[in-house]
């Protein structure tokens, strides 16, 4: 896990644990070793530390944390050898030298990074802190403030930008052209050219924990600690790394070092940092699929996307930003014009925040070559519509390019609600008609669920699978069953939101509840945001609306929903929905409109409002949703927990620190949820879902975890 060499009386320890690079207890007892070996030889006057590969170490290894091993040679003590080794030692960082990686660096003497590098203590995001000193050497070298920002926000900088901040003393030009392997050998050789430099140097000043910290006042801390409330509302980890970093300028380093790791110890058994670790691999299982091979997907070098709105213009961007050619095709000119003017202002939004150059951003819009002629598909490798929503509609399309496109070419549907199947079966390649529902806005959101039909072949689901996690978005592959997953557990979630109207609450109610459980915002200011007109649209389509079509077996709750698109109630861009809305203002004030037409249909309905509690709204609503994604497994159109619950936090803003949908019912406990559905049930027998799923009733019985059983049953089915 790590190699030992000298050059030129140089001892170079370098960290071989691919991909990344964690420091896991083989790398650790390798840099002991490098460490007394370079310490022993006479001939050895300086040492450097680097990563091999592609990057500098990314952290400790978080695989360890569950299984105990990080406790075995803990990092701290590492770190506290480096530093008090007699010999100097350089630190050669690239990649991304990130939580523990960026808290060796802290106890090298020296640090030298290639300027392609990023360095960052994202631990908060597990749920934890920087607990290999980092919440206590980061300040010593470059101040409370700083280091706080970085530390309490997680987020990684740029090399140049570290340099800036004193994290650096030095900066090795590398340009975006080069090699990784001709930046490894311009970086390790400026290391030892800067080892040999300092061979003969004191370390004193150049042991970090024995430098002094500049003490903040109280209104810094107090200042900090309101915007983490407000930007990370609900972690635990920032408020308490910011305790830590505190404690680094109240104390001398030893004792501050007690305190980090105090506050460690009791973050690290949180049910947040499980829940954080959790999303941190679910988010990369999700491209491991049983019985797919993601080698066999073919490469997608020029894109066409169907339909200039919205949709189509978001899909298009993620697309050419990556350097891949897109064919946007729209029937009309003016709406084509209106889509490539969407596109346009994006990146021109993009260079005027910085977030890009003017030089990168005509680039990417070069890629772009908007059209009104499907024939200029004919070549494409894939191609995405994202045309109205209406089966007929997107089968004809599909028709259309069947008849146009190559026969390799993928067709993609974009529908968040519609049979795969039925659209594939307009064409005479039904293996290579796959969904592709991105969420809106398609260029910001990073989920998509890329849809399986029963005919869609391994290929197309490698591809698919594949291009998605080149536009940097999260896939996730479902089953093709109405509403996929996330839509499909959003119905009986909404549904009791809107049943709990007709029995006593009020939207603001119900949406109180779960901004406080963790959502960015309630069900009812989400439809408002939305536009209620889409939830009209799909009950619509669903025959729903209609009295005269709907079961009369199954409780209708959408009455008031039904009312208020008639009364043009549509949202906040009506300025009027579940809520009213000063103009141009997102947030909604409770509107006595509505909340008299909620009392008078409950009356019409039947129901006698009472006051209910915030834990039943909190119940009812989760429960129903947990009790979907369970029956989404059991039927195979989910294929890991994990998959939902990634689902649900990067498409409909589940709480991260909740873990998803999946988690959070283990982490409840099965027979509880189990128990509180059949209550429900029995008070509301026509209201179809509180029916237990079979799987979850399984679990509940026999005292199981869902995580536990399912990792045991893949295991077994890849055994087969
Ligand atoms: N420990 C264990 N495995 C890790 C890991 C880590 N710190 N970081 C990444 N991996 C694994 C991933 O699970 C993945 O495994 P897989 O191939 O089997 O799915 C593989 O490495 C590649 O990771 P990515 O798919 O994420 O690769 P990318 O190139 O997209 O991203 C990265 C690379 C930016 C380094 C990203 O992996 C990352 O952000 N890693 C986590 C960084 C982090 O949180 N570090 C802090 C760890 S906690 C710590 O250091 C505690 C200390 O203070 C004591």
């Amino acid at each position: 896990m790590t190699s030992y060499k000298t050059i030129k009386d140089v001892a170079v320890i370098t960290i071989e644990n691919p991909p990344v690079n964690a420091l896991s207890l083989a790398v650790r007892e390798g840099i002991l070793d490098g460490l007394s070996r370079a310490s022993k030889d006479d001939t050895v006057c300086a040492i450097v530390i680097i990563g091999g590969g592609r990057t500098f170490p990314a952290g400790a290894d978080i695989s360890e944390f569950a299984n105990g091993k990080a406790f075995t040679k803990p990092l701290p003590q590492i770190i506290e050898k480096i530093e008090s080794t007699q010999k100097p030692i350089v630190c050669a960082i690239h990649g991304t030298a990130f939580g523990g990686g960026l808290e060796v660096a802290l106890g090298c003497h020296y640090r030298i990074a290639s300027t392609r590098s990023k360095v960052g203590l994202p631990e908060v995001n597990l749920g934890i802190l920087p607990g290999a000193g980092g919440t206590q050497r980061l300040p010593r070298l470059i101040g409370v403030w700083l280091a706080a920002e970085m530390i309490c926000s997680g987020k990684p900088i740029e090399a140049v930008d570290a340099d800036a901040k004193g994290i650096l003393d030095d900066l090795v030009e590398i340009s975006s052209l080069e090699s990784v392997q001709t930046e490894y050998d311009k970086l390790l050789d400026a290391a030892i050219t800067l080892a040999l430099r300092v061979k003969n140097h004191s370390l004193e000043g150049k042991r970090v924990s024995q430098l002094k910290v500049e003490p903040v006042s109280d209104f810094f801390y107090e200042q900090l600690a309101l915007q983490i409330s407000k930007n990370a509302r609900g972690m635990n980890a920032p408020l308490q790394a910011l305790k830590a970093v505190k404690a680094s300028a109240m104390f001398p380093f030893k004792e501050g070092m007690q305190r980090e790791q105090q506050i460690l110890g009791r973050l690290f058994v949180s049910s947040q940092a499980k829940a954080l670790q959790h999303i941190f691999f679910a988010e990369r299982q999700t491209m491991k699929i049983p019985g797919i091979d993601m080698k066999k997907g073919v490469p997608i070098k020029f894109v066409g996307v169907i339909g200039a709105g919205m949709m189509g213009s978001g899909i298009a961007i993620n697309f050419i930003k990556k350097g891949i050619p897109v064919v946007l095709i729209d029937a009309e000119q003016e709406f084509l014009d209106r889509g490539v003017k969407a596109i346009e202002d994006y990146f021109k939004g993009r260079v005027k925040k910085g977030k890009t150059t003017r030089f990168l951003a005509d680039r990417s819009l070069g890629y772009l070559r908007p059209s009104l002629h499907y024939e200029d598909l004919s070549n494409v490798d894939l191609v995405i519509e994202a045309v109205f929503e209406n089966l007929d509609v997107k089968k004809s399309v599909l028709k259309h390019l069947d008849e146009i496109c190559k026969p390799q070419t993928i067709l993609c549907t974009n529908t968040s609600t519609l049979d795969i199947d039925q659209i594939a079966s307009a064409t005479n390649r039904p293996d290579r008609v796959i969904g592709t529902h991105f969420f809106s806005p398609a260029n910001v959101m990073r989920l998509m669920e890329n849809v399986a039909g029963s005919k869609t072949s391994e290929r197309t689901i490698a591809s698919v699978m594949q291009i998605s996690k080149t536009i940097s978005k999260i896939p996730v592959l479902v089953g093709n069953c109405f509403g996929f997953i996330g839509n499909r557990m959003l119905f009986p979630y909404n549904n009791q939101a809107n049943a709990l109207l007709q029995e006593g609450a009020f939207p603001h109610d119900v949406d109180k509840v779960l901004y406080d459980f963790g959502f960015p915002m309630g069900l009812f200011q989400m439809s408002d945001l939305a536009g209620n007109d889409i939830g009209l649209h799909i009950r619509k389509a669903q025959g729903i609306v209609d009295p005269s079509q709907r079961d009369p077996n199954e409780r209708y709750v959408s009455t008031t929903a039904d009312k208020l698109c008639e009364m043009k109630r549509f949202g906040v861009k009506s300025s009027k929905g579940w809520y009213s809305y000063a103009k141009g203002s997102r947030k909604g004030r409770p509107d006595k409109e509505v909340m008299d037409l909620i009392v008078e249909n409950s009356k019409a309905e039947g129901f006698v409002r009472r006051n209910i509690s915030a834990k039943e709204i909190e119940e009812r609503c989760l429960y129903a949703l947990i009790n979907e994604g369970f029956k989404c497994l059991e039927e195979g159109m989910a294929y890991k927990p994990g998959d939902i619950d990634i689902i649900w936090i990067y498409g409909y803003g589940f709480p991260p620190q909740k873990g998803g949908p999946m988690h959070y019912a283990d982490a409840v406990g099965l027979k509880k949820i189990y128990d509180s559905i059949l209550q429900y049930g029995k008070a509301d027998p026509k209201t179809s879902a509180w029916k237990p799923s079979k799987l979850l009733e399984q679990l509940a019985s026999s005292g199981k975890k869902l995580a536990k059983y399912w990792t045991k049953k893949l295991k077994a089915q890849s055994n087969l």
